[in-house]
């Protein structure tokens, strides 16, 4: 057992219906970033993400390949785990629905809310859509473009009748409000809360989580026929991969309850209804925090397979490097707002922040190093204002930057982190190091120090967000520690150290002709 404080976050679990796409990469880096910032911070993370493989779509779908179930779920779950690979994820589980141990913890949280009286027998007749994996009453219905019903999300809906279970969801309308009102940002952005409070006060149906018209899901204990609803399979997987039913496991312990669930905006009621119910009528703790993000479109258009605008984040990878992708995701549109993947603006936006901001910061100091100071690290003389003055805004970002990552503001995280990238290239410029070395070589020394302990410390912030590029960046200047308590005085940088010869980490981009500036 470590005494580090614990943090536990998860992205949503993916159905293998489909390869995995941008929208996927999405959700995962942004529980990246926050995971590796954590762990730079001291924490002892658990980080989980993982696949959602049963229930009717991924059935039909299996049944459309023309293979067994089982078989796709493998096929297709691999690219997945091939992804986080490509993304340098740093998820410390990769959890499958199809694994014994899910199937065991799912089984278990059933019987206990059949114990607790939460689980009764009836009929269901009502709207389905297999696309959604959700049922939905004749009010929420909306008129599709050829007349027909389909749902809000426009997915196409089908009438069901058959034998179910319920949950007694509408036991838990109060409970919800009541957690909704004092839980401190249980649902973020706040306008996201606002939504789930109406749709609560709007009156609970009780839930039907059993099928029986088809085979592919967890079975149902004890009542042969019945499987469980996808959902209620796919939510527990939270549990399964921290050791549930084991409730005195060490990590149970540890990490329960969770303090993030990353999800995207159209599964946030699954997350902040349906699972905080489940958990309340098992008498668990609910988790802390459900971030709902928005969704990329491709050009101003929506992303889908039939449009075949799908971005794939391999083809992006593999075009214009890793980082810059990771960056671009989580630097262009603030994190909860729906945004638009434009090639253009990101070959733009990674331009400007990347290779002429802080790239040129970095490598016009360090190459100045390289090639003035014998290949070492520089011994300053006394500092300036001007010296202090660029210190203390980098030394300031810490708290800034935890407040906006502690609120998953990675935009706002990174406008902080830009702002005083630009302040120390005001700062390199007024000194203007390259004058000094020919008037005063002393001062040049003492600026160029001031210069690379400012690059240090930012290469330290940004490495949750470009891992490899900070790493190369960080081994040029033969940082040794790299965590968070290495900011500031405690990880200055040695006089005398050698550095390697610098090398740009980032790529600069053609920007093709077109409308705003390049
Ligand atoms: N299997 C369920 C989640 C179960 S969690 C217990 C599911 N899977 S999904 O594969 O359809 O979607 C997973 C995530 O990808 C969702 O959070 C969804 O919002 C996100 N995205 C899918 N397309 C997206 C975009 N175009 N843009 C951003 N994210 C999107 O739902």
């Amino acid at each position: 057992m470590t005494d580090r404080p614990s943090y536990y976050i998860t992205t949503p679990i993916y159905y293998v219906n489909d390869v995995p796409h941008i929208g996927h990469a999405y959700t995962t880096l942004a529980c990246d970033v926050l995971a590796r910032f954590k762990r730079l911070d001291g924490f002892d993370v658990m980080f989980l993400t993982g696949t959602d493989e049963h229930g009717q779509k991924v059935e039909k779908s299996a049944e459309k390949a023309g293979v067994d179930p089982q078989a796709f779920c493998d096929r297709v779950s691999e690219r997945f785990r091939d992804l986080a690979k490509a993304m340098n994820f740093s998820n410390d589980q990769f959890i499958r629905t199809t694994e014994d141990r899910h199937k065991k913890a799912v089984q278990h949280l059933w019987k206990e809310l059949v114990a607790k009286g939460y689980i009764y027998e009836d009929k269901y007749a009502g709207w389905y859509s297999v696309r959604d994996e959700a049922f939905y009453g004749e009010a929420e219905l909306i008129d599709g473009p050829d007349g027909a019903k389909v749902a809000p999300t426009g997915a196409p809906v089908e009438w069901v009748e058959e034998p179910s279970f319920f949950f007694k969801l509408s036991a838990f309308e109060d409970k919800l409000l009541e957690l909704y009102d004092t839980q401190e940002d249980f649902v973020l952005p706040k306008s996201r809360l606002n939504e789930v409070r109406s749709f609560v006060k709007g009156g609970l149906e009780d839930l039907s989580i059993s099928r029986t018209t088809f085979s592919w899901g967890v079975p149902v204990p004890d009542v042969p026929g019945h499987i469980m609803y996808v959902w209620i399979d796919a939510l527990t997987n939270y549990l399964t991969a921290i050791g549930y039913p084991d409730t005195d496991s060490e990590t149970y312990e540890k990490y329960w309850p969770a303090n993030v669930h990353m999800v995207g905006k159209d599964i946030l009621r699954f997350h902040a209804v349906y699972w905080p119910a489940f958990l309340m009528a098992a008498d668990l703790p609910v988790p802390q925090r459900v971030f709902a993000h928005g969704w990329w479109t491709n050009e101003g258009q929506k992303i889908s397979k039939s449009l075949g605008n799908v971005i794939d984040p391999f083809a992006l990878i593999e075009s214009h490097g890793l980082d810059p992708v990771r960056f671009f995701l989580l630097r262009e549109v603030p994190f909860g707002n729906d945004g638009d993947f434009s090639e253009r603006a990101f070959l733009i936006r990674c331009n400007a922040d990347l290779s002429n901001n802080f790239g040129n910061l970095a490598q016009r100091s360090l190459s100045m190093i390289f090639k003035n100071c014998d290949g070492t690290v520089p011994t300053p003389g006394a500092f300036s204002d001007a010296d202090k003055a660029i210190l203390a805004a980098v030394e300031g970002l810490l708290p800034v930057v935890r407040g906006h990552m502690d609120r998953q503001a990675f935009n706002l995280a990174l406008d902080a982190i830009w702002g005083v990238v630009g302040e120390a290239n005001v700062y390199i410029a007024n000194e203007a190091p390259w004058t000094l070395k020919k008037t005063d070589p002393e001062r040049m020394g003492t600026v160029l120090y001031v210069t690379a302990e400012c690059v240090r410390q930012l290469a330290i912030l940004i490495q949750p967000f470009m891992p490899m590029a900070m790493e190369k960046m960080l081994d040029q200047m033969a940082v040794e520690g790299r965590g968070f308590d290495t900011l500031g005085e405690a990880g200055r940088l040695k006089p005398g150290a050698a550095i390697a010869q610098p090398q740009g980490v980032f790529p600069r981009f053609e920007v093709p002709a077109g409308e705003g500036a390049a």
